[in-house]
């Protein structure tokens, strides 16, 4: 069953009536007990009897090709079971949602650190030692691995709207500027790993990831195998960020070695295994074009970007989406490059897009507004589109501006002062400002919902990696069944359950809760008929069902259980309209005048995401994204060995990212009241990804604001802010 887009919808109000009062309260993560107390099990928590262990070797070269795997020098060592390499082997990193990624075909490398080999053993020390033993021999080529000098570049054809030259030429003040982004590592706390045991020729796979229908779609075709034949677990993840969208070399490795040796195998990455051999987020070279007139209406607006990936890849981080429908401008352009180059291919990291293509026309726009001489807040407003710029799609709810409006009120933006004129001692104080944007997105998930007299179970192939999908399922089916959250079980991170979105795209509390939602509704449709009301009169709780003057307890209509499962399609998505979430961050920065040290003070953040499902993990969702926005604007940075490309920054001791002393003690977030009907039938918008759009950009105006450096090279280091 699919759901129809009505406005007239009587159902979505079910949720407001909050008979429960569950939708939307901020209540604690069901799972949260069996976290802290070590119950909940990663990949490396799970050790079936017999289990062998398997290290990956990673290359030592950037491109070419291995000539030779010499094994002598691993015959002294007890305990070694195997080495595993070539053909169908080794698997490049997934594209994650970007396509699929090809299995190695031949010994072919093509970046340094690329996983080759892996060796197993019957202990991790004696893998180990033996991958660091292993003698392997290559026919090295020329690589290239600079992608601002890479002679082989795929320039897309622009997107374009008006005539671009005209409007440049007719204005009266221009901001021609380039911004730079580092590469960036998704950084997950848990190291990618899996598990892997055959029974007979059926696979399980137990891993660390976030999409497991398309995860079970992508093993079974790198290993040849009927999808039927393979079950993927994934109970808890511990963190992900994108790089877990897709299967690794991990994964692929584990069944095949698994397979051979007639055992689980088991292989976590090392921490440096994890940056060498997971996507990291491209570099950036962004090219900002903005022309207004004397009132500040935008006349021009370009935003022109260079990425890289490997040859073959098909990902390209889209930096200037966001670009395209934030503000209006008469004319408007938006071209990409990307360079190919023998680096570790590049893919999804958190908000991939606006994470730092905000960062770009945010601080473009401050830069704007300062020759204008008008207010930042002032100019965003003066912008607004009537519908997307590029589409010429509807809005639905876009709280923009109400986001801007409220969050400068409880800001105080307008005590904002002129530029380097506040000081504290030898600090000198700023406060900066930016948008904040992310698309939403509606994908295909199905989810199970059964209710007994005693309580309601939900399943579903979801994950949770760490958002509160367990939460936000019990109150969704609490809030329809009439229930205490409490009674109802969630069951995730199983293919044996209904395939879900998974987790990613911030699509998977409102997808996946669609589902849920939608199978409730069902269930709810059939004590209607059995207790003679219609579904809108139903009233259910505590164990009574009340509708047109009847009423009855629940145990006698529902007889044993009642078991929906129900399906919402990304075709369901009301096409007309063009559904994102917008926010609005307002911070307030301390640049140390000898120093050039940052210390991000305070922090205010209005977004509109929809209904809000839990206001607990919205939040801490909404958090976590400006500790990111702060981390890209003053920390991370994937730094190259220009000689190879190879990761220089590859622990979480050289690549920086937001520690607690950097995070302000205040990070007050507000949802505001909304509704999208355009949305999915909850009229609730993601919110993952939307907290770390534009956050950079606000600490980055800030520190204008506080000393005048107007820092375009990220991050803002004190090197480069002094
Ligand atoms: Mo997200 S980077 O789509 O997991």
């Amino acid at each position: 069953m699919s759901y129809d887009f009505k406005m007239d919808d009587p159902q979505p109000r079910l949720l407001d009536e909050t008979r429960q009062g569950a939708i939307g309260k901020p209540i604690d993560r069901v799972d949260g007990p069996a976290k802290v107390t070590g119950r909940a099990t990663y990949v490396a928590d799970v050790l079936p009897a017999r289990t062998a262990h398997g290290v990956l070797v990673r290359a030592t070269i950037s491109r070419g090709r291995i000539t030779g795997i010499d094994e002598a020098p691993l015959s002294g060592l007890e305990g070694v079971l195997g080495v595993f390499h070539g053909p169908k082997f080794i698997r490049n990193p997934a594209q994650g949602m970007a396509g699929k990624a090809p299995v190695q075909t031949d010994m072919r490398v093509d970046y340094h650190g690329q996983p080759i080999a892996l060796v197993v053993a019957e202990s991790l020390e004696t893998a180990r030692d033996a991958a660091f033993r292993l003698h392997i021999s290559y026919e090295a080529e020329e690589a290239e691995v600079d992608p601002e000098a890479a002679s082989a570049v795929d320039v897309d054809e622009p997107v374009r709207r008006g005539n671009f030259q005209l409007c440049w030429d007719k204005a009266d003040v221009t901001v021609d500027a380039v911004l730079t982004t580092p590469g960036h590592a998704a950084a997950a706390m848990e190291p990618h790993g899996a598990l892997a045991s055959w029974e007979g020729d059926e696979l399980t796979l137990r891993g660390s990831l976030q999409m497991l229908a398309y995860n079970r779609a992508e093993i079974a075709d790198s290993l040849g195998i009927d999808p039927e034949k393979v079950r993927v677990l994934a109970p808890f993840i511990g963190g992900a960020f994108g790089s877990k969208l897709g299967i690794g070399p991990d994964a692929v490795a584990a069944a095949v070695a698994a397979r051979e040796l007639g055992r689980p195998v088991r292989v976590v990455m090392a921490r440096q295994t994890v940056f060498d051999a997971v996507l990291r987020r491209s570099e950036t070279i962004q090219h900002l074009r903005l022309a207004a007139d004397g009132d500040g209406r935008l006349l021009a607006l370009g935003h022109d970007d260079r990425v890289s990936n490997l040859p073959e890849e098909s990902f390209a981080e889209p930096t200037t989406r966001q670009s395209q429908y934030v503000y209006e401008a008469e004319a408007m352009r938006f071209q990409q490059e990307v360079a190919r180059i023998h680096r570790t291919p590049s893919g999804s990291v958190r908000a991939p897009g606006e994470a730092v293509g905000m960062i770009g026309l945010e601080v473009a726009m401050d830069m704007l507004a300062e020759k204008l001489g008008v207010d930042p807040v002032e100019l965003r407003l003066r912008n607004m589109p009537q519908k997307h710029p590029i589409s010429g799609k509807s809005f639905g709810a876009r709280a923009l501006e109400a986001a801007l409006e409220d969050g400068a009120r409880r800001f105080g933006w307008s005590e904002r002062k002129a530029v380097g004129t506040t000081r504290e001692g030898d600090w000198l104080i700023g406060v900066g400002m930016a948008s904040a944007v992310r698309p939403n997105m509606l994908i295909d998930a199905s989810a199970r919902v059964r209710l007994s007299p005693s309580g309601a179970v939900v399943e579903t192939d979801m994950t949770d990696i760490g958002t509160g999908s367990y939460t936000i399922f019990a109150q969704i089916a609490g809030e329809m069944l009439g229930m205490p959250t409490e009674r109802v079980e969630v069951r995730l991170g199983d293919t044996r359950f209904p395939p879900a979105s998974g987790s990613g795209g911030s699509f998977g509390a409102s997808s996946t809760g669609s589902a849920v939602f939608l199978a409730s509704r069902r269930i709810r449709e059939k004590i209607a008929a059995k207790l003679g009301c219609t579904p809108e009169e139903l009233s259910l709780q505590d164990g009574i069902a009340r509708g047109d003057n009847r009423e009855a307890p629940l145990a006698d209509l529902i007889e044993g259980e009642l078991d929906e499962t129900a399906h919402i399609s990304s075709g369901d998505t009301d096409e007309t309209h063009f559904s994102s979430g917008y926010g609005a961050h307002f911070c307030e920065v301390a640049v140390h005048r000898w120093s050039g040290e940052v210390r991000v003070r305070r922090f205010v953040t209005s977004l509109g995401i929809g209904r809000v499902l839990n206001e607990k993990t919205a939040r801490s969702q909404a958090i976590g994204g400006i500790v990111w926005g702060i981390g890209t604007a003053l920390h991370e940075a994937l730094e190259h060995d220009p000689r190879t490309g190879h990761l220089v920054t590859r622990d979480l001791a050289n690549y920086h990212v937001a520690a607690h002393a950097d995070v302000p003690r205040e990070i007050d977030v507000k949802f505001l009241e909304e509704r999208d009907d355009h949305a999915n039938p909850m009229q609730s918008k993601g919110i993952g990804e939307l907290g770390i759009s534009g956050a950079g950009a606000a600490v980055l105006n800030a520190i204008h604001n506080a000393c005048g450096a107007r820092v375009l090279h990220l991050p803002a280091t004190p090197d480069k802010v002094i």
